[in-house]
């Protein structure tokens, strides 16, 4: 069934001038853009998008590096594209991720306490839903 996904550009990302490379990998691989706002998110925003991390190690440094300067919000929709946008994204650990996605070619660790990762996307239809109601509310 067609999905919908939201994608952040992440801080990074947008400082890198990634935003134009990261949409056109989504949609070269034919997945649809239909929303997109950029975003300075605040405190509150961040602390439910990120509600299932409260307590991890890197929960706060996460949520004070994703105030650090404006994200693109992207509504992305697809078949299959939940799972679709995490292969192209590639693996949390961008050291490690697979040449060929977006984390793999263009991130890299910093040496900071979080993962500086140049995107976000939903992990299931639940969070899409969820994210996606806070995002563009
Ligand atoms: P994201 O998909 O936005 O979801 C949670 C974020 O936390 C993740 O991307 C990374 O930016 C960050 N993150 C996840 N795991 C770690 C970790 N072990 N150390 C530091 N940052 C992490």
């Amino acid at each position: 069934a067609i999905q919908e996904t939201l994608v952040l550009v992440k801080p990074d990302g947008v400082a890198r001038n990634l935003i134009g490379e990261i949409l056109r990998r989504i949609e070269a691989k034919g997945y649809s853009v239909t929303d997109l706002r950029m975003v300075e998110a605040d405190r509150g925003l961040l602390e439910q998008h990120y509600e299932e991390h409260v307590g991890k190690p890197f929960y706060e440094p996460l949520v004070e590096f994703m105030q650090s300067g404006p994200v693109v919000a992207v509504r992305v929709a697809g078949q299959r594209v939940i799972e679709g946008f995490r292969s192209l994204a590639g693996a949390t650990d961008p050291t490690v991720a697979a040449p060929g996605t977006i984390r793999g070619d263009f991130g890299r660790d910093w040496g900071l306490r979080v993962q500086q990762n140049l995107v976000h996307g939903s992990d299931s239809p639940e969070s899409a839903a969820r994210e996606l109601a806070l995002w563009f509310r």
